[in-house]
């Protein structure tokens, strides 16, 4: 097999939860790896200072930064791309989905498609990824599988294709049947854990399900299994990585029932890498070229240290270590000695990677989200946008002597894509934007505890911002020029029109239509 299609990038969706930490480490479980990356071990002080950093996620509960998890399985490599899983939306959040093939979609069986989900699932939707529906928790009393098919289906408007069926919920779980291979998971007698128990039958009709089964039990999988493989669509590859269809696996991520099924599945159809979007042409994986591009990076993985890693998602060649790869657009050539590898036991020192693996490439602040890294330097990967944000605020410094640790850490949070930052034209009061108020609290904190940088936030007069440009310079300059006190400029002093409201946009929009206002911007 070569090393492109035996890679599986994905990544997990789903509504806080609903079971996507359960199944994680399920998952890596059954990959066969013990320890989560992005949770390297720390000693002493170093482990105090980390946890100071983690105190959002801790109070919160939440995971605010993600990390990425490899495994092997039956000659397969399977990187798993941690999404954070907040109910803010996070710009994070659609950049990892970016740099996947397909998804795993996870809902809680009592509680069906809830708010995240669905803006998760639009993010997929909007570059077509291919989902593979999880419905968790089976082992707990749920809603009818029927009635949540039909939610999925009506509310993702997707067809749905139930591969697995639960014979029974909650007190009258009796296992899990695998309508395409006719096997049951049956739990140990007298408890709802699976112990690995696999019972083989010929089909529905096979007399021996009735002697594993209550009669009650059987009666109910038959009519139901039934129903379900004749009420809803039939499994269809293309239209499943076509984003059209997703195939639904029931099961239960604690008591370890269906995760085996859905690693499976994950390798018989999910997709290997695929060609990225990129000017002038999409890139194949099968280029000889090593490209890949930028779609996070995380500061003080240990806090010992300033440098941050820049997850790079490879998208063709064969990565070496060692080699030389340029930033498109800026910069020198950067040779990569250090390349770190996620696999799950340690964070390894990756000596070749390949089409859809990711490389954690320590730097000090010269790599930035959206970038693309190549061997060649006609190719920039897109669809990596900032979006304009919808809740802005000014710094206050309560220390002014602080004022340039304050540009620092702005500068810098504003490179990880933790925040976006925004210099007006006139005043001195800097103005941070973000797309979810969780974000605000990670600033304030990082500022703190980082940066040693007392700050406060209060309200700014504006509401969102818009990247604005014009064809002709001097349309810029007129609209600019009248409206220098909206004005201010991003990092990389782009000009930006910072608007009261979603509806001043509108408004201004419709009288200068030589300028364009943008919502997202791509670097
Ligand atoms: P998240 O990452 O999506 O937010 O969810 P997480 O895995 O943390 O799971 C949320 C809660 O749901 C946890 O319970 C977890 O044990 C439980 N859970 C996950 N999968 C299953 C399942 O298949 N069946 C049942 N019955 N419960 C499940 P908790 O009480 O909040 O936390 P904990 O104290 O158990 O860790």
């Amino acid at each position: 097999m070569d090393h492109i299609s035996d890679r599986r990038t994905f990544a997990i969706i789903s509504h806080p939860d609903a079971g996507k930490t359960t199944l994680t480490e399920k998952l890596l479980l059954f990959g066969g790896a013990i320890h989560l990356a992005g949770e390297v071990k720390a000693r002493g002080a170093a482990r105090r200072a980390r946890s100071d950093w983690m105190k959002i996620e801790q109070q919160r509960g939440i995971s605010v930064t993600s990390s990425v998890m490899t495994f092997e399985r039956n000659g397969l490599t399977f990187n798993l791309l941690d999404t954070p899983g907040h109910e803010d939306f996070s710009e994070d959040t659609y950049r990892t989905l970016t740099a996947v093939d397909s998804a795993v979609m996870v809902i809680d069986a009592a509680k069906g498609i809830e708010p995240q989900t669905r803006k998760l699932f639009e993010v997929c939707r909007l570059r077509s990824v291919p989902i593979i529906t999880f419905v968790n928790k089976v082992d707990r009393e749920g809603r009818d599988p029927f009635a949540l098919l039909d939610e999925v289906a009506d509310m993702l408007a997707l067809d749905v294709c139930p591969m697995t069926w639960p014979a029974g919920m909650g007190g009258q779980f009796e296992g899990i049947y695998d309508l395409v291979d006719n096997r049951l998971l049956q739990p140990e007698a007298g408890t709802k854990d699976f112990q690995g128990k696999v019972e083989q039958f010929t089909g529905l009709d096979d007399a021996r399900i009735d002697e594993v089964l209550s009669a009650e039990g059987a009666e109910r999988l038959r009519e139901e299994a039934e129903l379900a493989t004749g009420g809803y669509a039939a499994f269809d590859g293309a239209a499943y990585r076509a984003g059209d269809l997703t195939p639904v696996y029931f099961g239960s991520a604690l008591k370890e029932f269906g995760v085996d099924s859905l690693i499976d599945a994950i390798a018989r159809h999910a997709p290997p890498p695929r060609p990225q979007p990129a000017e002038p042409a999409p890139v194949d994986p099968t280029d000889d070229r090593v490209t890949g591009f930028v779609f996070k990076v995380q500061a003080n993985m240990d806090p010992n240290h300033r440098d941050r890693i820049a997850f790079m998602r490879l998208c063709s060649g064969t990565f070496k270590r060692g080699m030389k790869l340029t930033p498109t657009g800026h910069g020198k050539p950067i040779a990569i000695h250090s390349p770190i590898l996620f696999f799950a036991r340690e964070r390894e020192l990756a000596d070749e990677a390949y089409p859809g693996d990711i490389i954690g490439i320590p730097n000090h602040g010269t790599l930035r989200v959206g970038d693309t890294l190549s061997e060649r330097a006609d190719v920039r990967f897109t669809g990596l946008p900032n979006f304009a944000p919808e809740i802005l605020r000014r710094v206050v410094l309560k220390d002014p002597t602080k004022t340039k640790q304050l540009r620092k850490a702005l500068d810098d949070m504003a490179e990880e894509g933790v925040t976006q930052v925004f210099y007006p034209d006139i005043g001195s009061n800097w103005v941070i934007g973000v797309v979810g108020q969780l974000q605000l609290e990670v600033l304030l904190s990082r500022l703190e505890v980082e940066y040693k940088v007392a700050a406060g936030l209060e309200m700014a007069p504006f509401e969102t911002a818009r990247w604005v440009s014009a064809a002709d310079p001097a349309d810029l300059k007129a609209f600019t020029d009248l409206h220098r006190s909206a004005m201010a400029k991003d990092r990389d002093g782009n000009p930006v029109f910072l608007a009261k409201s979603a509806w001043e946009v509108g408004y201004i929009a419709d009288r200068y239509s030589k300028v364009a206002f943008a919502a997202t911007r791509e670097r």
